[in-house]
């Protein structure tokens, strides 16, 4: 209706997002998302366990119509995740043992169905995707020391299988493809969340500091990792400081920066106060000026979901549209930085 597009507020800045189910490439809720966005995000349709359930299973049917009409519609697609430790087939990494047991996968059983399930789904969807998060959540929650990056990394099971190396693995895979396709403008992405938190954004710091630091001593002028997307799921307690902070630490890495699942917890039981939702659209004003002074380095701002409805965090009212579609204070707050 009257409102202005997000994409027009921010056309000279960077891309703006949303994540999508097929739900949302329908009716109304179709509208509202190619009024506002021109890149989307699958919320779950791209992740590990829905595009290899089984091994060697390749389903790409869901996430292939999802990606061709986003684009049809006339927006990007950036492709989320290739490695996580969540929705992904425990056959990746794991395997149970005679007495019923799980067990991790030798490092070289896992290996190969790493770099198999990040080049085959990177092949398939080829240019079709401008960037790719090739690995998610590797990092614990608050690391004690961020100095020693690869004694933060989480214990998830790609690591157990693996090593500490699994993440410079998975991106020298995924790097592989890219490599084979000079003509493909698709950037690879470290992506994670709690990165306000500045000791988990210096182990972040240091891991990608150290993996495109090596890979330039073998690819002089090169980088193994092109980005780093801040997820972004905050509160109203955010102290915007500190994202600051982690944006700028990021930026110093010579990388791009992407916020990749912007949301903010307002009220719970899906309840929103006025005093909450007017600070929850103040804190939305607060970060966008903050992504707009430092525009030149972010590619994308990407808000996880369209309406507090269907967010996946529903009940703390989160997004910018209430659950009838309807404009919030968010909405105001992002249209206004402030
Ligand atoms: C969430 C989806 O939004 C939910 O629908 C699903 O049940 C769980 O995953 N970090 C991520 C996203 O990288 O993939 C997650 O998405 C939210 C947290």
């Amino acid at each position: 209706k009257d409102l202005v597009p997000l994409k027009t507020a921010y056309q000279n800045d960077f891309l703006i997002g949303n994540a999508i189910s097929a739900e949302d490439l329908e009716g109304v809720r179709l509208e509202l998302l190619g009024m506002h966005h021109n890149v989307a995000t699958a919320g779950n349709a791209m992740k590990p366990d829905g595009l290899q359930p089984t091994k060697g299973n390749f389903t790409f049917t869901a996430a292939d119509a999802m990606v061709d009409k986003v684009r049809a519609e006339g927006m990007q697609m950036h492709g989320h995740v290739l490695v996580w430790h969540q929705q992904s087939p425990a056959w990746m990494n794991t395997t149970t043992d005679a007495q019923g047991n799980s067990a991790p996968l030798s490092r070289e059983e896992a290996l190969v169905n790493l770099r198999t399930h990040i080049q085959t789904v990177m092949e398939h969807f080829g240019n079709k995707v401008i960037s790719w998060d090739v690995v998610n959540e590797a990092m614990n929650d608050n690391p004690g020391n961020p100095a020693d990056w690869q004694g933060s990394l989480r214990q998830a099971p790609w690591k157990t299988a693996i090593g500490a190396d699994y993440v410079e693995q998975a991106f020298l895979a995924a790097r592989e493809v890219l490599d084979r396709h000079p003509e493909w403008d698709i950037k690879l992405y470290y992506n994670d969340y709690n990165e306000d938190n500045q000791n988990k954004a210096q182990a972040i710091y240091n891991m990608v500091k150290a993996l495109n630091d090596k890979y330039a001593l073998t690819h002089p002028g090169k980088k193994l990792i092109d980005g780093v997307g801040m997820q972004a799921h905050y509160n109203v307690n955010t102290n915007p400081e500190n994202v600051r902070l982690s944006l700028e630490k990021f930026i110093s890495l010579g990388v791009e920066v992407s916020i990749t699942e912007l949301d903010i917890q307002a009220g719970s039981n899906y309840q929103l106060s006025e005093k909450l939702a007017n600070a929850q659209g103040y804190l939305y004003a607060q970060l966008m000026q903050i992504f707009k002074d430092h525009a030149d380095h972010i590619a994308r701002v990407t808000f996880w979901g369209l309406d507090d409805g269907t967010s996946w965090r529903s009940s703390s009212n989160p997004l910018l549209f209430d659950k009838n579609l309807q404009a919030k204070s968010a909405y105001y707050g992002v249209i206004n930085p402030a």
